[in-house]
Order: structure tokens, then sequence, then C-alpha cells
């Protein structure tokens, strides 16, 4: 990470908690983040684990005795934690000369570490013997991984994803007015990627409170279809019946407009369940003109399942909903009818300080960066989301292609895939699923195909609104999985686009992974001993290519639906073209912090309207005097004419989909340029600046709520005497 120009912190504030449902209200769904112990295990050595694998915990029910499961186990030693929390990124860097330690960021945790790679904890919470009689759950949104559960003594089960999350019923183990026990072992001596993945409970924690007869909320599925100017919305509900009796109950489904007023309601519908019965129904709600979702309007409604008992309410859930239509054709997304080019980007989840424990204030934050320099799209690679970072795309308006983790039809996998599609598929965002990524021993078989064949179907039948990809790093080969993918999907080989495209013509085309200039920022020279690569659009590894080559491929055909670009953000972990001590890649074309590296302008020239005059780099070349600067100009403007102190070097036609060149010999002082768009000009103006002598902090928003969870993102830039930022400043802050 590069800390010589600015560095980004992010402030949290600590909290405690205490966890009271509210006795009497239908349904609650209530936070566990607040007041969690936590303590290494290990992996290798059964005393240093809490007698995990020496005790004989699983002969019977409830106790689980000398071990930390036990809920009599004094965890007064161990250190407090709250969620989400990840250990990896807390732990010091190792060089280890693995290449799965190097994928992970240089952290000690997977197989070689068993001392910091087994991660325990307990959570102690109450509730009010008023409630006795409800149901209760436990929802469990992300673990890495492996994780296994208990309640009270009592196992809960197994969750292997480190990415999609977990719901346990745990009516049976409760306690009322006395302290429930949680204890989680998380193991992550596994790793499920190849990329920093951080360790332990890195997302929220719940409990869900509501009645024996209720909305089974993972199951419901709400989607619309548009006709004209009008729309029908259908929710899918599946309504549970968890009492010994049968019962009745009726069921409506309202839509709210976003300030929560009724616009209007599905007829009531009477449903008699039988005990432990669920019953899906399905409700239309006919909706005039209504406010569609989009990039950049995203409106979102509330659809809201209204289950009645005696004429009483007994359960109520709320989804957020977009309007919006989907199509995927051979030439192009329409979304409601409009052509949308994708102009995307992969990232992984992991944010600079934070590891992959981001608040979630943070997973706003980045989709706002993303969407400044035009970015429509986010591809979630390559494993289910957190939660809150897709809330950020439905309400900021972001296309989201979601990934399952991995190309297989295995029990476990088919598990992982089928609740990562009901948990997204009636979210706004996510316009297109993927189900898998370079799967190099099985894209090309018939066992790859046969695999493909299975996810696909499974995708179809849990969700016939949308379609899926695969990411293949292949050619123009069809044959495996591409044979039977509704849209094939290209990791690199931008250069292949337009021959598979010529003999498969019906079948879309869309760049999984795209470009992947490495770049440092604000470097200028390539130096592998500090690991830079300079800060242009001019290095790309060999499976690769800059961002020039791919766009002006993608952009001007209609039959490349767009691309996601590897990555919208630098992440720990893969540092190409390095090794230790570099710790973190340089794909991102914003960096760890989320700072713009110039190739932010390229993409920002040709992925928005605004108007961009770029000029890099920056104009501080002292004892480069005389020698020449290779300047470059990102700009969206029909031509740019460039200045040195008043010197006019010339004026250039600005090529679509491209930058422009000088060769500028230095010399101090003001590089300007002058664009002209379609008869208007603007400009802007690079200066030689003196030493830093002023610290500038400049907090994301000014207002900081105190409820424990929120985040601001500081960002720190030095000014010199005249007020300007020093771009080659290098001091410690
Ligand atoms: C791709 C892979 C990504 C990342 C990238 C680095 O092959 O799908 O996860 O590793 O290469 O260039």
């Amino acid at each position: 990470m590069n800390w010589h120009k600015f560095f980004t912190t992010i402030v949290l504030i600590g909290f405690c908690g205490i966890v009271n449902a509210q006795s009497g209200l239908n349904r609650e769904h209530i936070n566990l983040d607040a007041d969690w112990k936590f303590h290494f295990g290990h992996a290798a050595d059964a005393t240093k684990d809490f007698n995990y694998s020496s005790a004989n915990i699983f002969s019977k029910s409830g106790a689980a005795t000398q071990t930390c499961i036990d809920p009599k186990f004094n965890d007064s030693t161990w250190r407090k934690v709250d969620l989400p929390h990840d250990w990896a990124v807390e732990l010091p860097f190792v060089n280890v000369d693995n290449f799965d330690v190097e994928s992970h960021g240089f952290k000690p945790v997977g197989g070689l570490f068993p001392e910091t790679s087994i991660g325990w904890y307990r959570k102690s919470f109450k509730v009010s013997k008023a409630d006795v009689g409800k149901r209760f759950q436990l929802q469990f949104d992300g673990v890495f991984r492996n994780a296994n559960f208990w309640l009270n003594g009592f196992y809960l089960g197994n969750n292997q994803s480190g990415y999609v999350g977990v719901n346990y019923d745990v009516t049976d183990y409760l306690n009322f007015d006395k302290e429930n026990i949680l204890t989680v072992r998380v193991d992550a001596t596994q790793y499920e990627g190849w990329f920093y993945e951080g360790a332990g409970i890195y997302r929220h924690v719940w409990l869900n409170k509501y009645n024996n007869v209720h909305v089974a909320d993972e199951d419901v599925f709400a989607y619309s279809k548009i006709a004209g100017s009008n729309a029908t919305v259908t929710v899918e509900n599946t309504i549970s019946n968890e009492n010994f009796d049968a019962a009745n109950c009726t069921v409506k489904t309202l839509l709210l407009n976003r300030n929560n007023q009724l616009v209007r309601e599905s007829t009531a519908q009477k449903i008699i369940l039988n005990s432990k019965e669920n019953k899906t129904i399905k409700q239309t709600i006919a909706v005039v003109n209504p406010v569609l979702w989009s990039v950049e309007n995203p409106y979102l409604y509330r659809v809201v399942t209204v289950v009645f008992q005696n004429g009483k309410e007994i359960d109520r859930v709320e989804k957020r909903f977009g309007i919006r239509s989907i199509e995927i054709k051979a030439n192009g997304v329409f979304v409601n009818g409009k052509h949308v080019k994708i102009q995307g980007v992969n990232c992984h989840q992991d944010h600079a300080g934070v590891g992959s424990a981001l608040p979630d204030y943070l997973q706003y934050y980045r989709v706002q960066e993303l969407k400044k320099f035009g970015v429509n799209a986010y591809r979630t690679s390559h494993h289910a989301a957190t939660p809150e970072l897709l809330d950020a795309c439905d309400s900021l308006g972001m296309l989201v292609l979601s990934e399952q983790r991995l190309l297989n039809s295995s029990p476990e996998y088919m598990n992982q895939f089928e609740r990562l599609l009901k948990r997204d598929r009636s979210r706004a965002c996510v316009f297109l699923w993927s189900i898998g990524n370079e799967e190099g021993w099985i894209q090309k078989t018939e066992t790859g195909k046969k695999i493909a064949q299975t996810l696909i179907a499974k995708q179809k039948e849990l969700d016939p609104t949308r379609t899926c990809t695969y990411a293949a790093d292949v050619d123009t080969v069809y044959k495996g999985v591409n044979e039977v993918i509704p849209v094939r999907g290209f990791n690199y080989r931008q250069y292949a686009v337009a021959d598979y495209h010529r003999d498969h013509p019906s079948q879309p085309c869309i760049g999984t992974e795209m470009g992947s200039t490495v770049s440092t920022r604000g470097i200028y020279e390539k130096d592998s001993i500090k690991a830079y690569v300079p800060d242009q659009d001019i290095t790309a590894p060999w499976w690769a290519s800059t961002a020039e080559t791919w766009w002006t491929l993608a952009s001007p055909s209609d039959f490349w639906l767009g691309g996601f670009v590897w990555t919208g953000f630098d992440y720990r972990g893969e540092p190409t073209p390095y090794k230790w001590p570099n710790i973190n890649s340089h794909f991102g074309i914003l960096d760890m912090c989320g700072f713009p590296k110039n190739i932010y302008y390229y993409y920002k020239s040709w992925w928005t309207n605004e108007d961009v005059l770029h000029i890099s780099p920056h104009w501080n070349w002292k004892g480069k005097e005389g020698k020449p600067i290779d300047v470059w100009i990102n700009s969206n403007a029909d031509e740019v004419e460039l200045f040195l102190n008043d010197k006019s070097l010339g004026k250039k036609a600005m090529p679509k989909d491209k930058h422009l060149n000088w060769t500028v010999n230095y010399e101090p002082g003001v590089v300007k340029a002058i664009a002209t768009k379609k008869g208007k000009q603007f400009s802007t103006t690079l200066e030689t600046t003196e030493d830093a002598v002023t610290i500038v902090a400049e907090p994301s928003k000014k207002i900081l709520l105190a409820d424990g969870k929120d985040a601001v993102v500081v960002n720190i830039k030095v000014l010199d005497a005249k007020g300007r930022e020093v771009p080659t400043a290098n001091n410690l802050i």
C-alpha cells in the first residue's frame, strides 16, 4: 500500500449492547453483534483447542463438558470483541514462500498456521419469559469458514461456506429469563479462494423472533412484469405452521411506496396448514404507472406480507423491492426496455484497515465511489456477497452479477447455490447469476457440462425471472460449460469475442473479467523492490490487457454486452506482478483506500457523460529539468490543447475510447489543458508545488450516528503553503 500521498482512516465507535427481545411484538430482527468473547483454538493440538477433538462432544445432547462449548465454561479471560470481526486482518504479515499464503495476502491463516486458524466465539444473551411460545431463529450472515454452532451446549449444525450465511431454529434450546450461551468454532484452516478471505464472524448475527405461524422469510420471492405503463407485482409467500396443531390464517401482500404509503394490496387469501406444514401461495398486485427501478433512479417500493389469525395480525415481513424488467439478448442488456452497456467491475470484499469485516456504511461508500466514474454493474467475485453490499446496490442503483462460489453440483454446493438464489432473487440489483469462475479442470469437459446443466436447471427452477453466465478463461472454445451456458462469459481473451459471436450469434457474450492494468497510484517508475508499477494504462499481466485494449473492442459493438474490469478496488493478496513483501494487488482502478489511479479518468471519460479532462503525471520532477516527460490526457472532449507555462504544445483531436499523449521537456511551472467539446471549452492545470506544510482531513460525511455501527472515511491530504496538494509528499502521518 502507498502511504506517500494520502491515507484513509476509518473511524468506528465501539458500544455495548444488551440483547433483549421486546416481548409482545410479532416479529423482531434483533442484532447480536455486540459483546462477544473470542479466543484462538488450535488446529493441531487439542489441549490448546479447549479439548475440542479429544472430548467426546457428540455422545450426549446438551453438554459438551470439558470444552468451551459447555455453557458453564468460564470465558472471562477471553478477549471481548464486537462483530463484524476479521481476525486475519489483525495478525501480522508473514513471509512464507507458499502460493496460497501469498495470494491470501501473507497472513498466518490456513493449514500452515494451526495456532491462528481456529477461532472460538462465545456470546451470552437473554430472552424474556414473556416470549415463551414464540419461535426463535439464529441468523449468521457470513462466517469464514467451516463453522460449527452450539446453543446452550446443543449442536445446531455446520456451515462449510465462508460466504453464504446460515439460519438455525433454536426454539427448543432457548432459556428464558436466563443466560443463553452461543458458541461458534470457526475453522479457517482451509481456503475457499485464492485472494484475501479474512477469518471469523465477519458479517452480522441476528436473533429472529416470530410466531409459530409465520412467513418463511427466506422463501419470499417477489418479481414484477411490466406491460406498457403498468406492472404486475407477484409475491410468492411461503407460510409455515410450526405448531403441533393445524392452523388457519389469512395472508395478504401490500405494496408500499418508499414513503411507506400504501399503493395497493392483494386480495386476502385464506389457508389451512397442518402441523409443521409449509404452503406457498402466489399473490399479485396490479400497479398503475409504477416508478421503475433503474441505475439512474433506483426507486424502491416495499412488499409487505401480512398474516392474520382470528382477525389479528400475527406476522409481517417487509422487503425492499424494485419494479423493473431485465432482458438479456445477443445485442445487449435491456433494463426497462432501455439498452444498458455493462460498464462493470469485479471486486473482492475487503477494504483497507478492516479486512473483510466492513461496517455497513463502507459498503455504501464503495458503491458510491464506483458510481462516480460510471460503473453500473458489480460482479461479486467469486462468492455470495454481504447482504448490506446488495442493500447498497439496490439503494444506489448498481446492477449485480451474483456469483456462486464453485461449479459443483454436489449436495453441499447445490445447497449453497439454493441459499444464494433464495436469499437474493427478490433484489432489484441482481440482473444475472454466475454459476462459477475459471474451473480449469472441468470447464471444457462433459463433466463440466453436466454440472453446469444441473446448476442452470436449479437457477431456472428457483428464479425463472433471470438467466446465468459462467466466467470462462478459454477463447473460442464451445465445449463443456460453454455449450449450455445461456450467456457466454469471457475472462480476458477479449480478442476472441468477435469470432465467438460470429460462430454463435444467438448466445449473448459478456466480459466477466476484462482489462486488468496493474498500477500503483501516483508512481511513474517501475520498481520491483518497492513493488511499484507505473500509474498509467500500460502494464498488464500476460493473460490480461490494458483498459484501452478491451474497451475499444467492447465499446462499439452491441454483441458485447459490456464487461467487468478486474478490479474496481485494489484488494489484499494476489500481489501480481510481485511477491513478498508486496501484500496487495495492483489491479484496482481505485486503490485500497478508494483513491483514484489515473486509469480512473480513462473509464470516467468513456463511461460517464460528465466533462472529463485529466492530466498526468504530476508536475514535480525536480532534477529532471529538460528531460522528456510522457504526459497523458484523459478526456472525452473533441479536442485538447496543451500548454506549458503558457506556451502551446499543440492541439490534438481526441479519438473515441482512447487517450492523448504529449512528450514534454520538463520545466517547473504550470501545465494546462484546454478542451473543446461541442463548441464548449473547459480546462484544467497541474502545478509544480512546494514542500508539504498542511495536513487536511476530509471526512466522507459530517454526521456520525452514535449507534456503535456507523463509520466515516477520513481521507488525509497534504498541501503546500499555497494550498496545492503535494502529489509527491511522503511524510509519515
Ligand atoms: C483471474 C481470476 C481472478 C484473479 C485474476 C487475477 O484468472 O478469475 O480471481 O485471480 O485472474 O488476474
